[in-house]
């Protein structure tokens, strides 16, 4: 074993086909040597519609004490309306997000079939606790004709300077260092040009590092016609989130996409979860391709200091990557027989 004692894990499997991505991700991580200690947690869409449970202070309180988090997927089947919008992402995920202070949203992306080159790799770097996702605004007159709704971006000088600081930081470590901005600073003024001036002052300490800038929507195009120009990208909340839904189709799909929600001051655990969601219609069909989880497993590894095994696991997932349509279980296999 590589560690000295287990990492004790907080499982949050989830819904459809998250608990089954799950169980293999752990496998692997096992079947790579580290131990784990792992405790389950039913959260998710089908707890919340047996008991009404979502997330409490307390259960929160319970993963601050784990070494890691890590989450299959969560939400009910499309078309399955019993559970309102906004419960379980504010009331589960981004309570997570925000309480354990997970204040980056890093994905790798790596071209593995669609517009890009094979095996070229860039990254986002997603702020992770601001932006319209804080809960600023509210609604007046409601269900009037002059009902007013307001949803405002929060954009702090701390939450976008340590932001900036990772996405440096990740970036200085590529062979080609480049770091691309994205953002609408040409129409979103107040919130794009405290971006722009922290890119620039914390630009100044990493000499190295290439940097770009791009509006978010030519960034939609040059994600699909020209992916290779990016290193890092660095963006706020919302941008990285439909960049990088983006980012995995044009990659490979989003079945490979995995992403680590990081607390890189480590004041509590991080959060890791594939990007995609918990597809009922394969849940336990045997279908489901694990390895966007089996992906996130090892930024989890990563993050724990376990590189060896990370990169032992992220090359049998590279040597793999191509064949997704042969099930669960053997791709299981495959990647355990190239450990
Ligand atoms: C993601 C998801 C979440 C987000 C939702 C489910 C709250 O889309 O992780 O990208 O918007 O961040
Ligand atoms: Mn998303």
């Amino acid at each position: 074993m590589s560690n000295q004692r287990p990492y004790r894990v907080a499982v949050l499997g989830g819904d459809g086909i998250g608990p089954e991505v799950v169980d293999v991700a752990l496998e692997v991580v096992r079947a790579a040597g580290v131990a784990l200690e792992t405790t389950p947690f039913d959260l998710g869409a089908a707890r919340y519609l047996r008991d009404g449970f979502v997330l409490d202070d307390d259960a929160l309180e319970q993963l601050r004490r784990f070494d890691a988090i890590l989450l299959g997927a969560v939400g009910p089947a499309i078309g399955d309306t019993r559970i309102p919008g906004g419960v379980l992402e504010r009331g589960l995920l981004l309570k997570m997000r925000f309480g354990l202070d997970l204040y980056i949203n890093y994905r790798p992306f790596r071209g593995v079939a669609g517009s890009i080159a094979e095996g070229r790799e860039f990254a986002i770097v997603r702020e992770n606790t601001e932006g319209p996702y804080a809960g600023e605004g509210g609604v007046l007159r409601f269900g009037t004709p002059h009902e007013v709704a307001t949803q405002g971006s929060v954009n702090t000088r701390f939450g976008v300077e340590r932001c900036v600081r990772y996405a440096f930081e990740r970036a200085s470590r590529l062979t080609r260092p480049k770091l691309t901005l994205v953002h609408k600073t040409n129409v979103l003024t107040f919130a794009g040009d405290l971006w722009s001036r922290v890119v620039s002052e914390v630009g100044a300490e990493f000499a190295s590092v290439e940097v770009d800038y791009n509006h978010v929507d030519a960034a939609c195009i040059y994600l699909v016609e020209s992916p290779e120009r990016y290193g890092v990208i660095v963006t706020d909340n919302l941008f990285g989130d439909i960049l990088s839904d983006l980012a995995g189709s044009v990659t490979g799909g989003i079945g490979y996409a995995a992403s680590a929600n990081l607390n890189p001051a480590r004041t509590g655990p991080s959060l890791f979860e594939p990007v995609h969601g918990a597809a009922h219609d394969i849940a336990g069909t045997g279908r489901a391709n694990p390895l966007a989880a089996v992906s996130s497993a090892v930024l989890m590894l990563e993050h724990l200091g376990e590189d060896a095994a990370a990169s032992r696991i992220a090359r049998a997932v590279q040597d793999f990557e191509g064949d997704v349509t042969l099930g669960t279980a053997s791709i299981t296999q495959e990647i355990l027989g190239r450990l």
